[in-house]
Order: C-alpha cells, then sequence, then structure tokens
C-alpha cells in the first residue's frame, strides 16, 4: 500500500520522505491556503523534497479552463499530477489531460458509480473521500469496498486514493480493503506509529537494563 501526505507543508514532509514512508503528496486550496505561501512556491517547494505524484488542485470550472491550469501545474514540476473536480467538465478535462500524458486525480468522489466514471475516462487515480462521507452519517469505507471491487471487476488502471483520512482506523481498513494508496494527514500519519504499550515496554526495558548486573 502507498502512503501519500495530504499536506503541504514541507517540514512534515520531509520528514515522511527520510523515512521512507512518504510515497506521494496530496493538495487542495484548503491545504495550500494553511501554509501561507504562493501556490507555485510551495508547490515547488514539495517538488524538490518528494519525486513522487504531487497533486495539483486548481479552480477550473469548465474543460478549456481545467485544461489551461493543468497545462501550466505540469509546467511547475515533473511530478505533477492535476487534480481535476468530479464534473462532467472534469473528466472531458481527464481525457484531453491524459492524452496530452499529464496525469490526473479526480478529486470530490462520494459515490460508485463517480469512481466508475472518473475510470471509464482514463484518470490516473480517484480520490473517494470517506472522512466527509462519514461525517453525514454514511459509510465510507463501505464506498471503498466497493470501488475496489468494481475496479477488480473490469481491470481499470485507475488507482484508488483513499482521501479525507480521519484516523488511523480509516487507514487499517482501506489497506483491508485493497486500495492502492492513502493520503494521510501528517497527525494521522504519526499516530500511526504509536502504541502505548510500545512506549511502557521501552520504559520497562530501559528501567531493567539499569538494574541489571554490570
Ligand atoms: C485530498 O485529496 C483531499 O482533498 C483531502 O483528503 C480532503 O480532506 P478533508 O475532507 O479532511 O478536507
Amino acid at each position: 500500500m502507498k502512503f501519500f501526505l495530504d499536506t503541504a507543508n514541507a517540514e512534515k514532509i520531509r520528514a515522511a520522505v527520510e523515512l521512507g514512508m512518504c510515497d506521494g503528496v496530496t493538495t487542495n486550496p484548503t491545504i495550500i491556503m494553511k501554509e501561507g505561501k504562493e501556490h507555485k512556491t510551495a508547490i515547488q517547494e514539495i517538488a524538490k523534497i518528494m519525486k513522487g505524484p504531487l497533486s495539483v488542485e486548481g479552480v477550473g470550472q469548465t474543460a478549456e479552463e481545467m485544461v489551461k491550469e493543468g497545462e501550466e501545474f505540469a509546467k511547475w514540476a515533473p511530478n505533477v499530477v492535476v487534480k481535476v473536480p468530479m464534473t462532467a467538465e472534469g473528466l472531458k478535462a481527464v481525457r484531453m489531460l491524459e492524452k496530452k500524458g499529464i496525469r490526473t486525480n479526480v478529486t470530490l468522489v462520494f459515490s460508485a458509480s463517480q469512481a466508475l466514471l472518473a475510470a471509464k475516462a482514463g484518470a490516473s487515480y480517484a480520490s473517494p473521500f470517506v472522512g466527509r462521507l462519514d461525517d453525514i452519517s454514511e459509510d465510507g469505507m463501505a464506498l471503498i469496498r466497493d470501488i475496489v471491487q468494481i475496479y477488480k471487476n473490469y481491470g481499470y488502471k485507475t488507482e484508488i486514493i483513499v482521501a479525507s483520512v480521519r484516523h488511523p482506523i480509516h487507514v487499517v481498513e482501506a489497506a483491508k480493503a485493497g486500495a492502492h494508496i492513502a493520503t494521510l494527514p501528517a497527525d494521522v500519519f504519526e499516530k500511526l506509529f504509536k502504541h502505548p504499550l510500545t512506549d511502557k515496554g521501552i520504559a520497562q526495558f530501559l528501567e531493567d537494563h539499569k538494574k541489571s548486573r554490570k
């Protein structure tokens, strides 16, 4: 399973890269806004640290606007993947961008039918949002299981990025479902390492080591 980081924070990305755990990065306008940096500057800084797929999202609403933005983003760094919203115009843009050799990530996917359309359009990635579904009392993980099955049934090459991840159980469930990728906020990534019994065990062993005969 691949881990992407769902952040534009260069320090957090660098730390995960150094651990060998960062296979890619996803951003959106909210994530960029949080860093307080100009969009292109923030993306190019990340591209220097991390060579995996780097999703960049624009604000275009028509296919033409999305393609124009996507072509511009693709000049920013060689590993840029263009995020397009799950709309009819977005899927038109997917076809056009993929034809030009620019990879796309269909974002804001909330149903299996949308995920099927994203794959049919030829997107490199589709991003179903589990946390936002859970927030409205829908089962985000059930959607992931459905998409995994549908993509397997037809051999679609589109990779599933489990997005809107809120806690480690989302990551574990995504892995059990066989999703290709989970994109993790930095705090969720850090929580994956933690277990109170690990900390307790280390403390106990250190203590006992001090007490051993020298
Ligand atoms: C990533 O591609 C998505 O934009 C992101 O995971 C959304 O997360 P949120 O629902 O916590 O904003």
